[in-house]
């Protein structure tokens, strides 16, 4: 085994950032029960346990058992449960029924947890740069579980009637008036996008290409919770004409009459039922709202390529972000910069499908499932949100929902042709 002093600058940075996202997945579980961090209100969205034990198993197949000569695993039986959807790992618990698991309880997990972390962090020194690669993947992984925890525990507790908060702080918005929406002229002609640089990206996020832009505009910030309240008052869920065919038919079979959480001038968040400020980004919308209200407001959803060209010169660790355990709720701010919010607060939906870009390979063996098998019927979401860990965003950065759901932290940026 390597020395402490034979470590690399890389390696003791990359050994930090895993314990300081360990440590954060713990955090945002802390003032739950072992009953709150087991149910499951939906078959997309997992128990908070769930999150905590999937993302350790992450780091026990692909980093552990795969790179760490005679590591034997804490349990055998952790990998039928703890599989997400990796077909190469095998058999695995059905994702509805992830809610029933009541055993593992939490302490087990936390167990679990502790061994691997002192696990990866003793074969770190040691791990060949495949594996290093690995360590840098489980990281990203485990920081897209945190905002699905977090989104998660908020569609879990809005199911109960008493309203319960995770944590009992407000949300406060910087300043109580929004700020009125202009339009940006965004650069017309190609544009070179997807990551092509050094450091880490997923790989839908490449290869880098040429795109061509029409000549358009995007609005200076998203659209808001006042904007969002005019288009109800306006009649806009019950205006067949806004809507695509399938947006309509699922606003008419879900009785869909506003935002998920809404209810009248209040919205429950991870601090319970709050009054609705109006100044904030609009957030939990699904495609189909998205794009009714485009439509009511005469403009349309922007391409991924002209959000992401637009994003390019901007600081993606920027804005509202998830940066320790707490509430998160997007809010106004007072930035007076052409492009408000672009990053953090809420995610962008886009109007482009979520695709693999010319080149595109699937990587081999398991982590080859982890993006490229999902590029069906999905639409790019950009920019992130305010339960995004801090650190995780690039301009490159491509989320994906189908286009109903609505349960994360999603919004809208309007654009239009010039
Ligand atoms: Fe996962």
């Amino acid at each position: 085994m390597a020395s402490q002093t034979d470590v690399s600058p890389i390696t003791n940075a990359l050994a930090q950032r895993f314990t300081a996202t360990r440590r954060l997945s713990l955090d945002l579980v802390a003032t739950l029960s072992d009953a709150d961090v087991s149910a499951q209100s939906m078959p997309d969205a997992s128990p908070a346990k769930w999150h905590l034990a999937h993302t350790t198993w992450f780091f026990e197949t692909f980093v552990l058992r795969d790179h760490m000569p005679g590591y034997r695993l804490f349990d055998d039986r952790y990998a039928y449960l703890f599989n997400s959807y990796y077909e190469t790992e095998g058999p695995r618990h059905a994702r509805p029924q992830r809610g029933l698991l009541t055993r593992p309880s939490l302490d087990d997990i936390r167990i679990w947890r502790a061994h691997v972390d002192i696990a990866v962090q003793t074969a770190l020194p040691d791990l060949p740069p495949a594996a290093l690669t690995l360590v840098e993947l489980g990281i990203q992984h485990e920081q897209q579980h945190q905002e699905l925890l977090l989104t998660d525990i908020k569609h879990l507790f809005a199911q109960n009637p008493l309203g319960p908060a995770v944590w009992q702080n407000e949300i406060a918005s910087e300043v109580a008036q929004f700020s009125a929406m202009k339009w940006i002229e965004g650069n017309a002609g190609i544009a070179a996008v997807g990551h092509g640089g050094d450091g880490f990206a997923f790989d839908c996020e490449g290869p880098r290409h040429d795109s061509l832009l029409a000549p358009h505009a995007l609005a200076s910030r998203p659209v808001s919770n006042g904007e969002w309240q005019q288009f109800i008052a306006d009649g806009g869920y019950h205006t067949p004409s806004l809507w695509l065919s399938d947006g309509w038919a699922w606003v008419q079979a879900e009785g869909i009459d506003a935002p998920a959480y809404w209810d009248g001038d209040r919205h429950f968040t991870l601090s319970g039922w709050q009054a609705i400020d109006p100044a904030a980004p609009v957030t939990h919308i699904s495609f189909f709202e998205a794009d009714a209200f485009a439509s009511w407001a005469g403009a349309r959803l922007p391409t991924e390529f002209e959000w992401e060209a637009a994003a390019a010169g901007l600081d993606p660790a920027a804005g509202q972000q998830l940066d320790a355990a707490g509430p998160v709720q997007p809010a106004a701010t007072d930035d007076d910069a052409d492009l408000q919010q672009m990053f953090g607060s809420v995610w962008e939906w886009t109007g482009s499908a979520y695709r693999p870009y010319p080149g595109f390979r699937a990587a081999p063996g398991a982590v080859g499932e982890y993006n490229g098998k999902f590029m069906s019927g999905q639409f790019v979401l950009r920019g992130g949100s305010c339960a995004t860990p801090r650190g995780h965003l690039r301009a490159s950065y491509r989320n994906f929902f189908y286009p109903h759901q609505r349960w994360q932290f999603t919004g809208v940026r309007l654009a239009k042709d010039l």
